[in-house]
């Protein structure tokens, strides 16, 4: 956030920073200009409290003035300690800059300050921009932030003051949202309206690759060249509480809806030069071919994500792959060695059965793999090596876009060892990866199903029960599904490998029991798709309300779906990201039409710290 006008910065920002708490809480920071050529930082690892008792404690004399800025910190590069919170500064003091994002060509840039003997004082990709500003400027800051944007890689939106220039705030954006606030007197940046509303509902969207300049007068709007540009101003019309989540209801919802940014977050980076690059992972080429076998351990969400990766890694490799519940893992003595690899996947990187099962597998030897979105947690710090999933904080209990993210994280992991281990040529590696670049397009289509799945939500919301039928990577999708209704909804929900009806569960199929299928495609492996139709008339022919999340314009299925939920047509491997959409929106909905609370389901937590 940033802010410049007539009220006190420091306030305007704290209270700005209370309502953007929820997109990062490990660290925070203020920077306060007071007007004279002063510029005072603040910041402390934790939550948004911590930064207010260290300024109960400091006194808030020093960050007196009009002109400020603040954040808060969803960690990528660097640990959640103190040194790593925004805002950073330059090395004379009178430049901080805050950034939300990814610079990719951070480690190119820090070699080259430290070249010119410039000391970091964090471990941050940020810092580097407060630098390299400085280095270039010479009495014009946003033509400096604009110079330095063109530089940088990655996706970034960074906030930039000057102790020489303190009327203003310079922003750019690339790739990260960045709203501008426009009110009587003063001016305001944030990354979501929800930062200002209270203040004034006139807010002006930046595109890619803008630079902001604002002032308590207003704003001007440039290319990263200088090139003036026109800039779209709107009226936000939500309440407070619809703004901190996007507009929508409760924050599920906008955590689906963010699933094609996170995806693209979490594929960021990790393409180069014609290779798999995995770098923030400590496990060498020479680790990679030596595994002769894959665990996949994980919980709940987690572990469907690493079901659909046991098809993939098992394609592209050759290597035996099995993936376990980690609360079973541990306790059946699994054969492990030092070329085994144990992939262990979390969110909260803090679940105990995972953690307990990470322990195990390196006590036994094994060389253990963490998938995590929480920078820092005790898994990757007790793993061998990391691969962080960018999905950015998840606020709802119940997983969404970091399932995605887990589930091509896995996939960069399976690319990975079949590139170390040549199994798959290069041109081959790259077209896999190619295929998961187009994603989060894809995703974005699927999420146009959402107004549809309402209506069915609402439709179905008094059923007693609901089953899911998926084949092969299909059939963790019917148990993801099966998983959030049970959560969300409280309604008994079952996943199933479509071929396992007969040997059982079809004695649960009565008149008017609605099933959902999972549909694999036509064109891929035709033999399930055909398999699968037989298995849906099966179940018409009992009587169930069949709902069938198929590819668009697969005519065949037709006949058998009382209700047709069309997702685009993608590779195979590749369908649960499209498929599992629909089925999130779907518990959603019926959760919320029967009254629920969609966020904090009952007698669930977000993170669960107990075995
Ligand atoms: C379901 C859900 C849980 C988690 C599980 C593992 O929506 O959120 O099933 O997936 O508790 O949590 P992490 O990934 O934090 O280890």
């Amino acid at each position: 956030m940033g802010y410049t006008g007539h009220r006190p910065a420091l306030d305007v920002v704290l209270d700005g920073l209370r309502r953007l708490e929820y997109r990062g809480y490990d660290s925070a920071g203020v920077a306060v200009l007071d007007g004279d050529g002063g510029l005072a930082v603040e910041r402390k690892a934790g939550r948004l409290a911590n930064l207010e008792a260290r300024l109960d404690e400091v006194g808030r004399d020093s960050l007196t003035g009009g002109t400020g800025m603040g954040h808060t910190r969803w960690a990528t590069h660097g640990a959640p300690v103190d040194r790593n919170s925004h805002p950073h500064r330059d090395t004379t003091g009178r430049i901080a800059v805050v950034h939300n994002g990814i610079i990719e060509n951070f480690a190119q840039l820090r070699a080259e300050l430290e070249a010119d003997g410039i000391e970091l004082a964090s471990d941050t990709d940020s810092e580097t921009a407060a630098h390299l500003v400085s280095r270039i400027y010479d009495g014009d800051l946003a033509a400096a932030v604009r110079t330095v944007s063109r530089r940088l890689e990655g996706a970034f939106t960074l906030v930039v003051t000057h102790a020489d220039e303190p009327d203003k705030v310079v922003a750019a954006r690339r790739s990260s949202p960045l709203v501008v606030g426009v009110g009587e007197g003063e001016t305001f940046l944030a990354s979501d309206v929800a930062a200002f509303i209270e203040h004034t509902r006139n807010a002006v969207e930046l595109g890619q690759d803008q630079v902001v300049v604002i002032t308590k007068d207003g704003y001007e709007v440039t290319d990263f060249h200088g090139e003036p540009v026109q800039a779209k101003p709107f009226e936000v019309n939500w309440d407070l509480s619809a703004a901190e989540k996007g507009g929508h209801d409760y924050f599920m919802l906008k955590e689906i809806e963010e699933q094609p940014e996170a995806l693209a977050n979490t594929l960021r980076g990790h393409f180069t030069d014609g290779r798999i690059v995995l770098d923030e992972q400590r496990l060498a080429d020479q680790d990679l071919r030596d595994v002769d076998k894959v665990f996949v351990v994980a919980c709940g969400t987690a572990y469907h994500s690493g079901l659909v990766a046991k098809y993939a890694i098992e394609h592209w490799t050759r290597l035996p792959v099995e993936c376990e519940l980690a609360s079973e893992f541990r306790y059946r003595d699994p054969v492990l060695d030092r070329d085994t690899l144990v992939v262990a996947i979390s969110q909260s990187g803090e679940t105990a059965d995972t953690l307990e099962a990470v322990r195990h597998a390196r006590e036994q030897k094994a060389r253990v793999l963490a998938i995590c979105n929480t920078n820092g947690a005790q898994i990757p710090r007790e793993s061998d090596a990391v691969l962080y999933t960018h999905a950015g904080p998840e606020i709802g209990v119940a997983a969404t876009k970091t399932f995605l993210a887990q589930i091509a994280t896995n996939y960069l992991v399976g690319l990975a060892l079949a590139q170390a281990r040549g199994t798959k040529y290069p041109d081959e590696v790259a077209r896999e990866f190619h295929e998961l670049e187009a994603m989060p397009a894809a995703v974005q289509q699927a999420l146009g199903t959402v107004g549809q799945v309402r209506e069915l939500a609402h439709e179905l919301s008094d059923s007693k029960a609901i089953l899911f039928l998926g084949r092969h990577v299909g059939f963790p999708v019917a148990l993801e599904g099966a998983l959030k209704l049970k959560e969300l909804a409280y309604m008994h929900a079952e996943g199933f490998a479509a071929g396992e009806l007969k040997h059982g569960p079809i004695a649960l199929i009565e008149d008017q029991l609605p099933v959902v299928v999972v549909m694999p495609s036509p064109k891929g492996r035709a033999v399930l798709h055909s398999k699968l139709l037989s298995n849906i008339s099966e179940i018409q022919a009992r009587g169930a309300r069949t709902i069938v999340i198929a590819e668009e314009g697969d005519d065949t299925v037709k006949p058998f779906a009382d209700h047709l939920i069309e997702v685009p047509a993608v590779p195979t491997l590749l369908q649960p990201l499209v498929s599992s959409v629909p089925l999130q929106v779907l518990a959603a909905e019926i959760a919320r039409s029967r009254g629920y609370d969609v966020d904090k389901p009952r007698n669930l937590a977000k993170s669960v710290t107990v075995e």
